[in-house]
């Protein structure tokens, strides 16, 4: 018997598919969809304090090979999706409330906000790249540290953190060992690659118009980047913090090699921007690689790639 669940502390999905915060969750609509599908639980699109209309469009440029995307958090804002959270219950599936504030205070009314609804999570995002004139918040190791500090007081929901790529191991030690401090549950690796371009050699421009046409690399060039994330956070947090893999997941042999790297559960980003049928599609594939490899449950494989 084949069982797809996993728990993040008291949260328990039935199976560990995600939509990638951003993609199919902006709506009511969208949101109840995913919901119906075969997705264990949902993030909602990262909100602000007040509801945003994002950057000009053409700001999303999507192949079968990469996304580039400078959305610049549009969103329905915090007060909207809190009201919705309470309809949305009915499913009984984990609610992921993802969030974001342009200063330091804007978290904590935000978190305070969240606190008090239906919620089941939250997700800090630290890691969006497409504000103009804004920098990536995880970044400024010891501004984002605080900063978890303190949501932590506010807050006793189950909280993870979205993170953008880093370049060293070093620094991702450093965050792991100081989560494991905090206590934050869970991480989200990773976010978009911040610096993407892509050139239209007919019109000879960029293919999006915000922030001089570069946004954040998503889709299936980011695995390769995100499964070294998921690894090495993996190892330096000693299994003790949950991974949420982000990053070109296409199919069940994505979410398997995830599996192995160390993340518990996965968002679906790119691929989801064709509809969430992509997740009774994982959810038989994975079946099918359990199946043939004897596989029970997820736990038994987590984290267990073989050495050379
Ligand atoms: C965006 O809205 O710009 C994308 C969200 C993100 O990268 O965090």
């Amino acid at each position: 018997m084949i069982d797809l669940s996993v728990r993040i502390k008291n949260l328990k999905f039935e199976t560990p598919f995600l939509n990638a915060s951003g993609v199919w969750c902006t709506t009511e609509n969208e949101i109840d969809e995913i919901l119906k599908s075969e997705a264990g639980g949902v993030v909602f699109k990262t909100m602000t304090l007040e509801k945003r209309v994002g950057n000009p469009e053409p700001r999303l440029y999507v192949t079968d090979d990469f996304s580039i995307n400078s959305m610049g958090l549009p969103n329905l804002g915090v007060d909207y999706y809190c009201q919705i959270a309470s309809k949305l219950k009915k499913y009984q599936k984990p609610l992921i409330a993802s969030f974001a504030g342009f200063k330091e205070k804007e978290f904590y009314i935000l978190a305070e906000k969240i606190d008090n609804t239906d919620f089941d999570g939250l997700e800090v995002n630290l890691s969006c790249p497409n504000l103009e004139g804004k920098g990536i918040f995880a970044y400024d190791l010891d501004l984002s540290f605080k900063i978890l500090k303190n949501l932590k007081k506010i807050t006793k929901k189950v909280i993870g953190v979205k993170l953008p790529p880093y370049n060293d191991r070093e620094t991702i030690k450093k965050i792991a060992e100081k989560f494991l401090q905090l206590k934050i549950d869970f991480v989200t690796l990773i976010n978009s690659y911040p610096l993407g371009a892509f050139i239209d050699t007919k019109n000879e421009r960029l293919v999006i118009k915000p922030n001089q046409g570069i946004g954040g690399l998503g889709g299936r060039v980011l695995k390769p980047i995100s499964l070294a994330q998921v690894i090495l956070f993996h190892k330096f947090s000693q299994g003790k913090i949950d991974i949420i893999g982000v990053g070109g997941v296409e199919t069940g042999d994505d979410v398997y090699q995830y599996i192995l790297a160390g993340a518990k559960l996965v968002g679906v980003g790119t691929r989801l921007l064709k509809g969430p049928k992509i997740f009774s599609n994982l959810k038989k594939q994975l079946e099918k690689i359990f199946r043939e490899k004897k596989i029970n449950k997820i736990e038994d494989k987590l984290g267990q790639l073989k050495d050379y």
